[in-house]
């Protein structure tokens, strides 16, 4: 009766980590959680009163296409914070989010029977997408001795859709420039396309990170971008696809029958969100005070912590997951992420300050 596909589908990581909370916070444990990547920092007040101005006395069906004002707002911040020039009506479309666009990328390309590939570990959403699609799928081993970027000469021949994610979830490893370029040479000589998962390019620390919008050419490249960790507003569901004219196309075709269109008065609060960058300073300087608390707490535990130069997690060698659920801190195990994920686990620094600054004091007595 079920589709074998989800039939045979793991319990969705962060779920199993949900249970493990739950249980804890039953037997009366004050838990520190470091697991799923959701935010807890407040949206900016102007991004709320924006939504609220918006919601009108009734509220149509959005369209797939989205207001023009929001892909306006899309293309001026590509252009700002890329120099990326990006024509709103035929390169950009709006999503619900970014993961159910990337969940049905390889339903819109031609992939079936055909090899999406991806680097582990990695976002599960990759791999689910292209096996519902009926696509077979290949990954590639990160490793820290190449930087977390996968090889790009291993890429299958009959590849027809390649995953990247830089900043990259769950390590914290930023791509250079070159190594876009390098794929992007790959994506043509060999017929393939990249979808490039930019979700936490704005969650930096010391250098803001290149973006597959960079590239001349850029006739392959699909590039998902998102409010949820820029903006903290997972819960609003705004991103957006910047892709060549003929794949906009296809996406504005196939998402009326999903119906997966942000509603107008999130995208109304998006077009604010995407025209501020202050209270994106003001994130990035939230996120740099708590790994001012947990970056010391960790090495001062002989732990390591390798990558993690941007996004919101600390990529660690060392601790022990189920030893710190013990004492209330969750984790992330590594192999959650893949099999290269083993002998790693991920902190996701959403806790608030105090949180962590509580933590910290934790693992000092571990
Ligand atoms: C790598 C990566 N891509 C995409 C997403 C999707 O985020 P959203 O659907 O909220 O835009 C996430 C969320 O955690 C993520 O970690």
């Amino acid at each position: 009766m079920i589709n074998p596909t989800l039939a045979e589908m793991a319990t969705y990581p962060f779920v199993r980590l949900e249970e493990a909370r739950r249980r804890l916070v039953a037997e009366g444990v004050d838990v520190v959680d470091f697991g799923k990547g959701d935010p807890n920092e407040p949206t900016d007040p102007i991004i709320r009163q924006a939504l609220v101005d918006a919601v009108p006395e009734r509220s149509p069906y959005p369209l797939a296409q989205g207001l023009p004002e929001l892909r306006e707002a899309a293309a001026g911040w590509c252009r700002r914070r890329f120099g990326a020039d990006v024509d709103p009506d035929t390169e950009i479309v709006p999503t619900y989010g970014s993961k159910e666009a990337i969940f049905s990328l390889a339903q819109v390309l031609d992939t079936a029977g055909r090899t999406v590939v991806f680097g582990e570990p990695a976002y599960p959403v990759y791999e689910r997408g292209a096996l519902f699609a009926g696509a077979r799928v290949h990954t590639l081993p990160l490793r820290r001795e190449n930087g977390f970027l996968p090889d790009i000469e291993a890429i299958p021949d009959d590849t027809a859709l390649v995953w990247v994610n830089y900043p990259h979830n769950p390590t914290g490893a930023v791509a250079p420039l070159e190594f876009y370029e390098r794929l992007a040479e790959a994506a043509a000589a060999r017929d393939f396309v990249v979808a490039s998962d930019e979700a936490y390019t704005e969650l930096w620390f010391d250098q803001s990170p290149p973006s597959m919008l960079q590239l001349a050419d850029r006739s392959r490249t699909i590039v998902f971008q998102t409010l949820s960790k820029r903006s903290s507003m997972t819960g609003y569901r705004s991103g957006f696809v910047a892709a060549p004219p003929e794949i906009v196309s296809a996406l504005k075709a196939y998402r009326p029958t999903v119906g997966t269109a942000p509603q107008e008065f999130v995208q109304r609060a998006s077009v604010v969100a995407w025209n501020d960058e202050r209270h994106v300073d003001e994130t990035r300087a939230r996120y740099r005070a708590k790994r001012d608390v947990m970056i010391p707490a960790i090495e001062a535990k002989g732990w390591e912590i390798v990558a993690s130069e941007a996004t919101m997690y600390l990529w660690v060698i060392g601790p022990d997951p189920e030893a710190l659920l013990e004492r209330g801190i969750i984790v992330s195990p590594g192999e959650m992420f893949g099999p290269s994920g083993a002998g790693y686990v991920r902190f996701a620094l959403v806790p608030t300050l105090d949180e962590c600054r509580r933590a910290a004091a934790i693992l000092a007595e571990l």
